[in-house]
């Protein structure tokens, strides 16, 4: 499973960069306002961080058809691994099939069903984004969506959508990603930190260095 970073904060990418745990990175526009920054040079920015190997998404603010498509041209011109977000609605679903025929990479974001994915996947999205925790958030079980939709994808040749799972914010988000085969997580700083934690793990190395102190002590004294 890749590991994309969901942010738009240079300093978290860079760490997870600095950690190997960094295959990619999604924004959207609130994250790039929670930075306080233009868009066009955060995600330059960015996309020249983590080389062109790895996928960066930024998002169109458009919701008809002709504009989406003139600011997902602009997007994917600011970098070679730029991919463009375009939201699960009709307008964007016929801008994913035009954006692809003209060889622009989309993530189609905003999804919360399989029949969501199914659209964005014959439309020909590269990437399609399911939301998990905002699901959680109204008492639906996001995971259920995710499976269903790589249950979807697996069983169709004709569908080559890989799916991001978004909006994770829990290691089980993660693990049940891996065991449906989502292709990729996006998870925010501090989902990918909580994946390092297990209270055994502390005391455990507690245990070790003190043991070795010791031995340390009584061969030197
Ligand atoms: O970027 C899309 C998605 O991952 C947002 O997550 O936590 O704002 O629901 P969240």
């Amino acid at each position: 499973m890749k590991f994309f970073l969901d942010t738009a904060n240079v300093e978290q990418i860079r760490q997870a960069l600095d950690w190997g745990l960094c295959d990619g990175v999604t924004t959207n526009p609130s994250l790039v306002a929670k930075e306080g920054r233009n868009m066009e040079e955060a995600v330059k920015e960015i996309c020249e961080l983590v080389g062109p190997d790895r996928p960066v998404s930024a998002e169109v603010i458009a919701v008809e058809h002709d504009e989406i498509i003139a600011e997902a041209q602009e997007r994917a011109a600011w970098a070679e691994n730029v991919v463009v977000k375009i939201p699960l609605i009709p307008e964007g679903v016929k801008a994913i099939k035009t954006c692809t025929d003209m060889g622009i990479p989309i993530n189609a974001t905003l999804i919360f069903s399989c029949g969501q994915a199914l659209l964005a996947a014959k439309a020909g999205a590269a990437y399609v984004s399911p939301f998990v925790g905002r699901q959680d958030d109204i008492g639906y079980d996001g995971m259920k969506s995710v499976e269903q939709i790589a249950q979807m994808l697996y069983m169709y040749d004709d569908l080559n959508s890989e799916i991001i799972l978004a909006s994770a914010r829990t290691v089980e988000h993660v693990i049940r990603g891996t065991q449906c085969g989502a292709h990729i997580c996006t998870m925010g700083f501090d989902t990918l930190k909580q994946l390092f934690k297990h209270p055994l793990t502390d005391i455990g190395l507690d245990r070790f260095l003190s043991d070795y102190r010791a031995l340390q002590e009584k061969l030197g004294g």
